[in-house]
C-alpha cells in the first residue's frame, strides 16, 4: 500500500542546543518538541514525519576549530567530527524515545557521500522500511566523505535532499527566529514566498538579503542562506517549507496541524 510521503522536520541547533555554550543542550525544549510531534503522530495516525537535527554547540565549534587550525578536515577531524555528532545524537534520541516516539536513529557518515560533486544517499530502501514500520528515522547534520577527503553535510541539505526523494509536500525547520525577516531590525517577517522570488533576490544580491539571512552567530553552514539555497537545487513543485519559532510552545504541533505560522516558502 502507498502511503503519505512523509513530513520532513529539521530540529535546528539554534534550537536543540545552546549555540553561544559549547557542548550544550536544551533538553527541556527537545521533550517538548517531541511531545508536539508525538501529539501530531497520534491526531494524524496515516502521517509518517522523518527528522533531521542539527549541530548547535556540538558539531559547529569544533568543525571551526579544525577549519581554523588546520584549514581542511583530514581524518582525525572526521572521527572526532563524527564523535561529537553522537554524543548529541544520542541525547537527543534518548529524550524523543522517553516521551513515546519511535526514533530510529541513523548515522548520516554512514549512509550520505559526495561523489564527483554530488551527494548520494546509500540507504534508501531502509528509510523506506523504517517509514512502513512507522519508526520515525532520526538523521542529523555531519561529516562525510567526499571526493577530496571529508566535508561537512547540513541538515538542511539533507532535508531538502531527502524532500526530493521522498516527494515529500511539507517540510518543517525548527529554528530560534519567527521566520524570515524583511527588514534588518528583525521586525517584520516575511509570511509567504515563493522559492522563484527568493531565487532571484540571492541572484541579484539584493542589498537587503544579508541582513534577512544572518543569525549573528557563528555558523559553518552558513544558516538560513543553507536552506534557501538547497531548496532552490533539491525543491519540487508543491513543495511548501515553513520556518517557524520551536522556541514557542506550541508553534510546532500548531503548523504541522496547518496554522499558517512563520515563514511559508512555496515550490512552484
Ligand atoms: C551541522 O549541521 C553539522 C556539523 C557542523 C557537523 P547543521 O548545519 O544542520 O546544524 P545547525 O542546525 O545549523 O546547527
Amino acid at each position: 500500500m502507498k502511503s503519505n510521503p512523509p513530513i520532513i522536520i529539521k530540529l535546528g541547533g539554534s534550537v536543540i542546543t545552546n549555540k553561544r555554550r559549547p557542548l550544550s543542550t536544551r533538553k527541556r525544549v527537545i521533550k517538548r518538541l517531541g511531545l508536539e510531534i508525538k501529539k501530531f503522530l497520534q491526531n494524524n495516525p496515516d502521517e509518517k514525519i522523518i527528522l533531521v537535527h542539527g549541530g548547535g554547540s556540538f558539531g559547529h565549534p569544533l568543525a571551526k576549530k579544525f577549519i581554523d587550525e588546520r584549514g581542511y578536515f583530514d581524518d582525525d577531524a572526521f572521527v572526532r567530527i563524527i564523535h561529537v555528532m553522537r554524543e548529541l545524537n544520542q541525547i537527543v534520541c534518548k529524550i524523543l524515545i522517553d516521551v513515546g516516539l519511535q526514533v530510529y536513529p541513523i548515522q548520516t557518515s554512514c549512509v550520505f557521500r559526495y561523489e564527483r560533486g554530488g551527494l548520494v544517499f546509500l540507504s534508501q530502501n531502509l528509510l523506506e522500511e523504517a517509514l512502513n514500520r512507522n519508526l520515525t528515522p532520526l538523521l542529523h547534520g555531519d561529516i562525510v566523505i567526499c571526493d577530496s577527503g571529508y566535508t561537512i553535510l547540513s541538515g538542511d541539505t539533507i532535508v531538502a535532499y531527502l524532500a526530493k526523494s521522498f516527494g515529500s509536500k511539507r517540510v518543517f525547520f525548527v529554528t530560534d527566529v519567527s521566520g524570515i525577516f524583511l527588514d534588518f531590525e528583525k521586525k517584520k517577517i516575511i509570511r509567504k514566498i515563493s522559492i522563484g522570488s527568493i531565487k532571484s533576490k540571492i541572484r541579484s544580491h539584493l542589498p537587503e538579503i544579508p541582513s534577512i539571512l544572518e543569525y549573528g552567530v557563528f555558523d559553518v553552514t552558513g544558516g538560513i542562506r543553507t536552506k534557501l539555497v538547497e531548496f532552490t537545487k533539491y525543491g519540487q513543485p508543491g513543495l511548501i517549507i515553513t520556518i517557524l519559532n520551536g522556541l514557542k510552545p506550541g508553534n510546532l504541533y500548531k503548523s504541522l496541524s496547518g496554522h499558517r505560522l512563520g515563514t511559508r516558502i512555496i515550490v512552484v
